[in-house]
């Protein structure tokens, strides 16, 4: 096991994350650990993280110094670097040349932590203080134009520190160094699994949760299925899950979660059907935000009143991931949907804590944990679907009617999609039933009817996105499905709008 002390740096999960990827297992705890219970726990390596303050900021993080002596193998990164630095007598000053973005870094040869790494490679650098001086004993092994110490070590004393970050995806080598400092420095083996989490999590589930319940809002998609499905492996019937159906799914998927969680499973599963009661709240609204406040606080009411024929439940179990957890942590960022996430529920339902196995996963970790538990692909790789469904796909009002049209069109788009292989190289697709009618010829006749758009979009992080290049063949085969087979459908048209300026969905 390695830890990674955390010292406020926006990518602590990211370095965790990266050193999972080399199958080594890792632990984030907060800086001030006492070094006494580092070497209780018997870590065989620490990373400190980068964070956004400077080593003289009075109440700037420090960690206890006794870390340095116990003989474990430290990696620090940015701050983390300035913080050894500075702990030892080097030298911490305030750059000149404030380095951000891609900088050219040049490496030392023959050196265990740089094994296999070329001179020189792009390295990605944020940060205003620098190392100036490497502390007495320490050699530099890394610069770059602007930081004279981009890599220093003291290879008796074990320690090790990189200005740049060789966590992020921009620097090129980066995981060559973090792999370097894993299997030579630390004595990793890498034979650490996914499986071996799943275990260990299920595990800390059973052991918190005992005899006592768990309530978990099940919405189908891929976060709360796996984080359900873990704690099910954990305390069996103990866990009952509510599925608010509030009948804005697409097509048949109310039944195809049932089927995986009750029939598969063998779970206890309660299944709201809400769509009429929902619907009748939605009747007559178009605005797009009070559309999604209506569902939203519905969505609550529901819930609870579900929940209380249950009794006394003494946990939640969400599937929170950690992008979740950095979105909703910047509190400063404007509205521009409020999205409501169907496991965003109340905490004051009166729990006594809340069950989050996959807060420090990333999505395709998540999907890779799903695998490990035998849910089915098809779920596994389920793409995003907004909280309040397709009610935000639905310009203007909604109806019983327009819903219909709309789970048709949007069935074809997705079995065409699918049969055409494209299902996992388009991150997101679906259609839209804008609020246009318009004129069309059909046999002799004149026709005024709905206009379909199709969306498809390809992102990593779905913050900023690109229209996927769908094949004309696709597009056509798709468009001319749709017109044939579902009835007041007499236009299609492709949105090719990336976000930004527009987003992904349309409301
Ligand atoms: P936008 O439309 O903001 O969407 O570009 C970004 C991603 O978020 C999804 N989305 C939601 N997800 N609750 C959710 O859980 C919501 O209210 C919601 N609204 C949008 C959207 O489908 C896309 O993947």
């Amino acid at each position: 096991v390695v830890l990674i002390l955390d010292f406020g740096g926006q990518y602590s999960q990211l370095i965790a994350r990266r050193v999972r990827d080399l199958k080594v297992y890792c632990e984030i705890k907060p800086y001030h650990i006492k070094a006494e219970k580092i070497r209780e726990s018997g870590y065989k390596g620490i990373i400190f993280s980068g964070g956004p303050n400077s080593v003289y900021e009075k109440g700037a993080p420090v960690c206890d110094p006794e870390i340095f002596t116990l003989g474990i193998p430290v990696l620090g990164i940015c701050y983390g670097a300035q913080l050894m630095a500075n702990a030892l007598g080097g030298t911490v000053a305030q750059s000149p040349v404030r380095e951000y973005g891609k900088t050219e870094v040049a490496f030392q040869q023959d050196n265990l932590l740089l094994k296999n790494m070329q001179a020189q490679s792009v390295c990605w650098m944020s940060h205003t203080d620098y190392i100036a001086a490497a502390p007495q004993g320490f050699s530099v092994v890394a610069r770059s134009a602007d930081c004279p110490v981009a890599a220093m070590e003291h290879v008796d004393k074990k320690l090790f520190a990189v200005q740049f970050h060789p966590e992020v995806e921009h620097s090129a080598e980066g995981n060559i160094l973090l792999k370097n400092f894993l299997y030579e420095v630390c004595g990793c083996s890498g034979d650490w699994q996914m499986s071996s989490f799943v275990k260990a999590a299920i595990g800390q589930i059973r052991a918190r949760v005992g005899q006592r319940r768990v309530l978990c809002a099940l919405s189908g998609g891929v976060d709360s299925s796996v984080a359900a499905v873990m704690v099910h492996k954990a305390i069996g019937k103990n866990l009952t899950c509510i599925f608010v159906d509030h009948g804005m799914l697409r097509k048949n998927e109310g039944d195809e979660v049932e089927q995986v969680f009750r029939r598969q499973f063998d779970m206890n599963l309660i299944r709201v059907d809400a769509g009429e009661r929902f619907l009748s709240r939605l009747a007559g609204v178009s605005e797009p935000e009070k559309k999604r406040k209506i569902i939203g606080e519905e969505f609550i009411r529901v819930f609870e009143e579900e929940s209380k024929k249950l009794g006394r439940m003494d946990f939640l179990c969400q599937g929170t991931i950690y992008p979740d957890v950095v979105e909703s942590g910047t509190g400063e960022a404007a509205v521009i949907k409020s999205h409501h996430n169907v496991g965003g529920l109340p905490e004051n339902i009166g729990f006594e804590g809340i069950i989050e196995p996959l807060r420090n996963l990333f999505k395709d970790e998540v999907r890779r944990v799903g695998l490990e538990l035998g849910i089915p692909e098809k779920l596994v790789w389920r793409q995003p679907f907004p909280g309040p469904g397709l009610a935000v796909r639905i310009m203007g009002d909604i109806t019983p009617e327009k819903l219909e049209l709309l789970k048709e069109a949007d069935a074809i788009f997705r079995e065409e999609i699918s049969a055409a292989g494209l299902d996992r190289s388009i991150n997101q697709y679906f259609a839209v039933l804008t609020n246009i009618r318009s004129v069309g010829v059909m046999g002799d006749g004149r026709t005024y009817d709905h206009t379909i758009a199709l969306r498809g979009v390809t992102t990593s992080d779905f913050m900023t996105a690109d229209w996927a290049r769908i094949p004309y063949e696709v597009l056509d085969r798709v468009s001319t499905r749709i017109v044939n087979e579902v009835k007041h459908i007499n236009r299609v048209v492709y949105d090719i709008t990336s976000k930004p300026p527009a987003t992904i969905e349309w409301e």
